[in-house]
Formats: structure tokens, sequence, C-alpha cells
């Protein structure tokens, strides 16, 4: 692949790489020298058109890890507030050579517009409620790393389903591994067409989470919800927020996630997020640095054996 854009076309031999790559990686990063050079000379460039902590700060440290010269674009001072658009910015940038585009949008499908403007290997941070594929990965290797495999587990992805680019690439990612798949929420949450997705329905936690390996929390997403059902804290958290009541219906060993930013109280009981016997919330950003060194480097090679199949100077 030229790109990675989302779960979609990737085979399950592909993630299988991308996860041994980056355990590898994961164990690099607990050394006290995290230098590789399998990025060494090239230019990496994030822009995030939307917020984010995990994402960009994780995306900036693996480049840096693996050599790159590495630069984040303030979307907040570019000429985008000029009215400058999408296309126009990176048609613009990739006139100065960047070698890897790391990209957030809040629209789906922004990404994989853009590249098809440029000539470097283009990376989707998240786009609207999409795809994204680094979350997906990230998540799959700290399932992976706690259960000991990633292929017949019982999965519970919960709350709002509707609005999220990460539950999206999970479920694709879950269901490529051969894991069963739970949707657990309000209907009102629930994506349109969900039903043909190979997954199971629940609006009960209680029965949606029985017999889990993993429990998946997601935040209400707000700023995606268009005025349209907005539910109260209080009755969300009473119904479809995780505490340890709900959680005893899991197995005994179940881990729990978040993707993050996490809204105590609402979606998830703070107690149940600071428990390290069971949440493997830390492990998912620790994994997420891991992971995109391991995406940026893959990426890097197909571009240099592209480069030497097809030279500028022949
Ligand atoms: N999980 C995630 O994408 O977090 P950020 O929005 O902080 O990057």
């Amino acid at each position: 692949h030229k790109h990675l854009l989302g779960i979609e076309p990737l085979h399950p031999e592909e993630i299988g790489t991308v996860l041994d790559l980056a355990d590898r990686y994961a164990e690099m990063n607990r050394r006290e020298n995290k230098h590789g050079d399998a990025l060494a000379g090239m230019t990496q460039v994030n822009m995030f058109f939307e917020n984010s902590t995990r994402t960009q700060s994780s995306f900036e440290l693996a480049g840096k890890r693996l050599g790159a010269d590495v630069m984040s674009m303030s979307m907040q001072t570019s000429s985008v507030k000029k009215g400058e658009t999408l296309i126009d910015t990176a048609v613009t940038l990739n006139a100065m050579h960047p070698d890897l585009l790391v990209v957030r949008h809040p629209h789906s499908g922004a990404v994989d517009l853009l590249s098809e403007k440029v000539n470097c290997a283009v990376l989707n941070a998240g786009d609207g409620r999409h795809e994204h594929p680094t979350q997906a990965l990230l998540d799959a290797l700290t399932i992976r790393r706690a259960k000991g495999r990633l292929h017949r587990l019982n999965i519970a992805i919960c709350g709002d389903i509707a609005h999220s680019r990460v539950a999206r690439s999970n479920i694709l990612l879950l269901h490529k591994m051969e894991n069963r798949v739970r949707l657990v929420g309000p209907p009102t949450l629930m994506p349109a067409g969900v039903a043909d997705w190979g997954v199971e329905i629940y609006h009960d936690m209680r029965e949606g989470l029985a017999d889990c390996d993993v429990v998946m929390m997601l935040r209400l997403q707000r700023e995606r919800m268009d005025g349209g059902f907005i539910p109260s804290e209080r009755e969300y958290f009473h119904r479809f927020g995780l505490d340890a009541e709900k959680l005893g219906y899991a197995r005994p060993d179940a881990i729990v996630m978040h993707p993050g930013p996490m809204n105590r109280g609402v979606e998830i009981d703070g107690l149940i997020a600071d428990d390290l016997t069971r949440s493997v919330i830390r492990e998912q950003v620790e994994m997420g640095v891991a992971v995109r060194m391991a995406a940026m480097d893959l990426l890097a090679r197909n571009l240099r054996a592209g480069r030497a199949a097809a030279p500028v100077l022949a």
C-alpha cells in the first residue's frame, strides 16, 4: 500500500505484519535509547484540522524516534483561517517534498481525497466518522498483548457507535481477525445499516457484556450530534456508563479499554478507568507510539521501493 487511509483494504496478514513490527518498537520504546533510523532523511508533516492529544503527540514522537524531520502544522494559525482549501493547503505542502503526511480532518473522506492530490504517503489520523486506522491497530496490539491472541474473543464496543470512527475501524479490524463483536448502546446512537456489519446489537449493558473478554468504551461525541439526540449525562451513565456492577457481567479477566479522550462519570466510572488490574487505557496510549512507528516504517519501505523502481535520474 502507498497510504494508510483505513482498515478496510488491509488483509489479516498485513495487520499481523504491522502488529509484529509494532511489538518490536514497543520493546525499543522502553529502552533508554529509543532511536532508530527507519525514517532517516525523510520529512513528516502532521496536519490536524481537529483537536488531538494522543494521536498528534504519538505521531510526532514516532517520527522523531525513527529519525524523520517532523513538522506539526498549527492549523489554527495557518492560512486555512483565511479561506485556503484543504486541497490547496495540501498541494502547497506537497511542493516542499514531504515523504509522510499525517492528516486528521472533521469530514469523512477528506483524507482519501487529499491522498489523490499529493505524491507522498498519507496516513489517516481520523476523518469524520469514517476511519481512524492507527487507533484500531493500537487497540488490536493492546488486546493481543493482554489476551495473548487476537482471534475468537468476545469484544463489546459500547456507547456512541453512530458518530465514532474508532468504532468503525475497530469493527472492521476485529471482524477480519475473526472475533465476535457486539455493539452495545441506545438505538439512537447506532449507525444506519449496522445490521449488515456482521455484529451483534444490544441495548442493555448487562446482556451485551455477558461473558465478554474485552469491554471497549466510547465517548459521547457531542461535536458530531448536530442538534440531534443528546442524552443527559446522569441518565446516560445510569444506563450505559461502565461501573463495577456492569463490569461484573463480563468475564472476571475482561480488560477495559477507552481510546480517549475520556469523560469520567459519563461513559465510564473513574474508579474503573484507574483500576490497573482491569484497565489497559495507559497501555493503549503506549502502544499508540509503537503502532505509528510501525505504520510509518512500512510505508517508508514502500516509498523507497517505489522510488528505486522509478528513479528520478535514470
Ligand atoms: N484516541 C484519539 O484519537 O485521541 P485524540 O483525539 O486525543 O488524538
